[in-house]
């Protein structure tokens, strides 16, 4: 695809599409909760599509009218043995935290995505799952897909993460929820903590004491009405595009702003941008609007604990320190590896296709700015957030930009190029 190329002045508002993390999640509670669920501003991406149709074939009655879904729950037990494999696509959340709620099922299924979910390690939910009795086999041991699942009762455990993923501890999560007695969770970071919120939202208990998290077994829930915030991390593509576009202004409205995950609104304060929170509300989910003005940007250090607040936004920070001045080094971030590219290899190597000063490191990279970006021909890898990534990117370029397989950012934005449009 020819992507639109050399463009100034952004201009206009973004409604941000549906939270995916949130969306995949309110499929999950409306399933296991007894009675009526209904998700609105629901994201229509491939991935929360994945988890609609595994629940389906786990029996569960889902209707779809838009953005609107209405679930009819039968509790834990209205989930049925599925006749058919559960095929997650792209979805690492789909795949990840469906384990832990069939891990306390009484009946075997099997879980199967793309081929980037083929290489994606699932041992991190596998083994601990096993340690609560879960019985689950998968390639090489069960470190990756397809992975066979024969559940039934759990014990509680106290397990120490060794990494920082809301994937693992979510998964985890629902797992505890059906064990005997009070699972505890250490994290090495705060990860985003939508699970423990919808936990709570659904009428459950969930108990946080600095790094832990607990859960006591044999919780039900109840349906409730969801409304989905806008996700942040759809929204940080237009956050870049108007602090690094010359001559920009946009307005993003409904923005989920969840401290653990505005981790890219700190960056982009410190490197100076031009921006402004207004309309804030904390009802659950904390939402507001956000300004973005063009502005001179300069290069920091991003590491520690700031990482998982941003995890998925490194891609469009790299490529927004490609226009800051001087040196921007991001550090402690080995888990991009393991998304749904290596996302050092392709950012570091798409972004020096088109010019960039750009070197990788075994935990992250080093970007020295600012430079002019040129044309040429890259490829998201089938990678939804490096496809924006470069359409962004291409926007600076006075040559054409050809990206490969811009197909996959249906994952989380499906309407992403009209929205791109609005403002060109
Ligand atoms: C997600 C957690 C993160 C993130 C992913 C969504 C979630 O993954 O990268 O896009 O919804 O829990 P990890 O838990 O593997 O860090």
């Amino acid at each position: 695809m020819r992507l639109p190329h050399n463009h100034s002045h952004l201009r206009g508002v973004i409604h941000v599409p549906g939270d995916k993390s949130i969306s995949h999640r309110a499929i999950m509670f409306g399933s296991i909760a007894q009675g009526k669920t209904t998700i609105r501003h629901f994201l229509r991406g491939q991935d929360c599509l994945s988890t609609i149709d595994c629940f389906r074939k786990l029996g569960v009655h889902i209707e779809e009218d838009g953005q609107q879904i209405t679930i009819l729950g039968k509790g834990w037990e209205g989930l049925e043995e599925p006749k058919d494999i559960l095929y997650t696509g792209n979805s690492g959340t789909t795949t990840r935290l469906i384990m832990g709620i069939l891990a306390g099922r009484p009946f075997h299924s099997v879980l199967m995505g793309d081929e980037s979910i083929g290489r994606r390690p699932m041992d991190r939910v596998v083994l601990p799952l096993r340690e609560m009795g879960a019985s689950i086999s998968g390639r090489e041991n069960g470190k990756f897909t397809p992975i066979s699942i024969n559940g039934g009762s759990l014990r509680s455990i106290h397990y120490k993460m060794p990494v920082a993923s809301a994937q693992v501890k979510s998964a985890l999560l629902f797992a505890g929820l059906q064990a005997e007695g009070t699972t505890v969770i250490e994290e090495m970071a705060p990860t985003r903590d939508h699970t423990e919120k919808m936990i709570k939202e659904f009428g459950g208990e969930c108990i946080r004491e600095g790094m832990t998290i607990s859960v006591k077994g044999s919780q039900s829930f109840e349906g409730r009405d969801i409304y989905v915030p806008g996700d942040i991390s759809s929204a940080a593509f237009f956050l870049a595009a108007g602090a690094i576009i010359p001559g920009s202004e946009i307005i993003l409205k409904n923005v989920g702003l969840n401290p653990t995950r505005s981790g890219i609104i700190d960056v982009l304060k410190e490197m100076g941008a031009d921006l402004e929170l207004s309309d804030l509300s904390s009802n659950g989910e904390e939402t507001g609007t956000i300004v973005i003005r063009y502005s001179q940007l300069k290069g920091i250090e991003i590491g520690g604990s700031l990482i998982p607040r941003l995890i998925d936004e490194i891609p469009i920070i790299a490529l927004m320190a490609t226009q800051a001045e001087g040196e921007t080094v991001i550090k402690d971030a080995e888990e991009l590896k393991v998304k749904e590219t290596n996302r050092i290899d392709t950012v570091v190597g798409e972004l020096k296709k088109l010019g960039a000063d750009i070197e990788s490191r075994k935990d992250g990279m080093v970007i020295r700015g600012k430079t002019a970006l040129k044309g040429g021909k890259v490829s998201s890898f089938g990678d939804h957030r490096i496809g924006m990534m470069l359409a962004i990117a291409a926007l600076l370029s006075k040559d054409p930009v050809d990206l490969d397989n811009p197909e996959c950012i249906s994952v989380s934005y499906p309407n992403f190029f009209d929205d791109l449009q609005k403002l060109i």
